[in-house]
């Protein structure tokens, strides 16, 4: 009756003891004890069994070209920009794909199974956009990617925007994107945000700008991201990647703006490894932190996701793909230790992500897809805490990755000693 059957999972809402049974594709049961036929087994000895980790913003046309043609001297967003302007004309769409499908298979080696990626349509040749489309179709079987086109340049700045993001859409990118801080002035972005939302609601597609990327408190721009998509009924189909200037806006208009955000629908994406490094660069002391009011967010009842954003490209020079590492980093920037924090970091790179790009079938109960990661670790936090190591990564019912459990034997005081971090470790103790 089963293909196959995990046994023994604690999953992340705390329920121990649990066995997944799955044929096909799907999971079709989560219970104690399944009996019935299985093709093959996997204990889980109890350790966390999660759906994948969802990566909701990432740039897959930049990744892995760390040092190309140069280093970033200063690490400064504007200084990245410049960079990327200059790597630009050298590219290739050959080079495009390959870094994007090293960037894959480490991605599928984490136990992240879906990736919304920006691509830049200021380049009249849409190389990425072709590489990336490419891309997108091989790696359907093992891992959803989703395109958004986004103008890196502006778009009213830079002169080619909305012929080029209209061809990135008709050649199949699935998203608007946008970048209305970088348009030459306040009421620039303003029509960047209205013009790019009736593009997306004639096409019926969904929309995710980079908005407010800077410390400036000033930068309100969200508002009318929020504004229009109440105006167009787009309430669950729109994002604000970034976010950044909500960190230092006065604390009254915040108090308005989060509401106006519940209210259109609007989803916040923070990527805190990269806004913890570039925003407040301005600054001397004391020297903000830059990420959005993610715990303020949640707590008003906004789905926040986390994404990656860069890996080894000219605005992040680090990085392995890994979400836990994006999930610690939000935790500490945003300061968010209480427990039920600690689990919403983690909800954060997983099914809050998955909500925001609208994957269907994601989670752990009858009728999903069988997309699913055995951690090394007993819940969430300890996930979290160790990074711990994906030992099976499942899609669509099949071993897609695996992992040996991560120890050092210590040699130690005459005896031989098994360190791995995790607190089964030390309750054997
Ligand atoms: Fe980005």
């Amino acid at each position: 009756m089963f293909d196959l059957i995990i046994r023994g999972a604690t999953l992340a809402d705390g329920r121990r003891d649990i066995d997944i049974g799955i044929k096909g594709e799907h999971i079709i049961a989560v219970a104690p004890s399944l009996g019935g036929d299985t093709g093959s087994e996997i204990a889980a000895h109890g350790r966390l069994v999660c759906p994948p980790f969802i990566d909701p913003h990432v740039h897959l046309d930049s990744t892995l070209s760390l040092g190309l043609p140069r280093m970033n001297a200063s690490g400064t967003l504007l200084e990245g920009i410049a960079l990327w302007g200059e790597l630009k004309p050298a590219l290739t769409a050959e080079a495009i794909y390959n870094r994007a499908k090293q960037l894959c298979l480490w991605s599928m080696a984490r136990g992240t199974l879906a990736i919304r990626s920006h691509v830049d349509i200021c380049d009249d040749r849409l190389l990425a956009v072709d590489a990336l489309l490419a891309l997108r179709a091989e790696m359907k079987p093992w891992l959803d990617i989703q395109l958004v086109a986004f103008p890196q340049d502006g778009f009213s700045r830079y002169p080619g925007s909305e012929r080029n993001l209209l061809r990135a859409l008709d050649k199949g990118v699935d998203i608007v994107g946008g970048i209305p801080h970088f348009e030459r002035t306040m009421e620039d972005g303003a029509m960047s945000v209205r013009a790019l939302m009736r593009i997306a609601a004639e096409r019926g597609l969904m929309v995710d700008m980079h908005c407010d990327e800077t410390d400036d408190p000033l930068s309100r721009h969200i508002e009318t991201l929020a504004a229009q998509t109440l105006a167009h009924g787009m309430g669950g189909r729109v994002a604000g990647s970034h976010l950044t200037s909500m960190h230092s806006m006065d604390n009254y208009y915040v108090s308005k703006l989060i509401p106006l955000i519940h209210e259109a629908g609007v989803a916040a994406i923070a990527n805190p490894l990269i806004n913890i490094t570039l925003q407040g660069r301005h600054d001397t002391y004391p020297k903000r932190r830059g990420m959005t009011r993610v715990k303020e967010l949640m707590q008003a009842g906004i789905t926040v996701g986390f994404g990656h954003d860069c890996v080894m490209d000219p605005w992040y020079p680090l990085g392995s793909h890994n979400m836990l590492e994006v999930a610690n980093m939000a935790l500490h920037v945003g300061q968010l230790t209480g427990i039920a924090d600690m689990q919403s970091c983690f909800a954060a790179v997983t099914e809050n992500s998955a909500r925001i790009m609208n994957l269907p079938d994601y989670g752990i109960k009858p009728g999903c897809y069988a997309d699913l990661l055995i951690l090394q670790a007993a819940d969430p936090v300890e996930a979290i805490r160790i990074s711990a190591e994906r030992l099976f990564v499942l899609r669509r019912g099949k071993i897609l990755a695996q992992a040996t459990p991560r120890a050092s034997t210590l040699h130690f005081n005459g005896l031989e000693t098994v360190v791995d971090f995790t607190r089964a470790n030390l309750a054997a103790q």
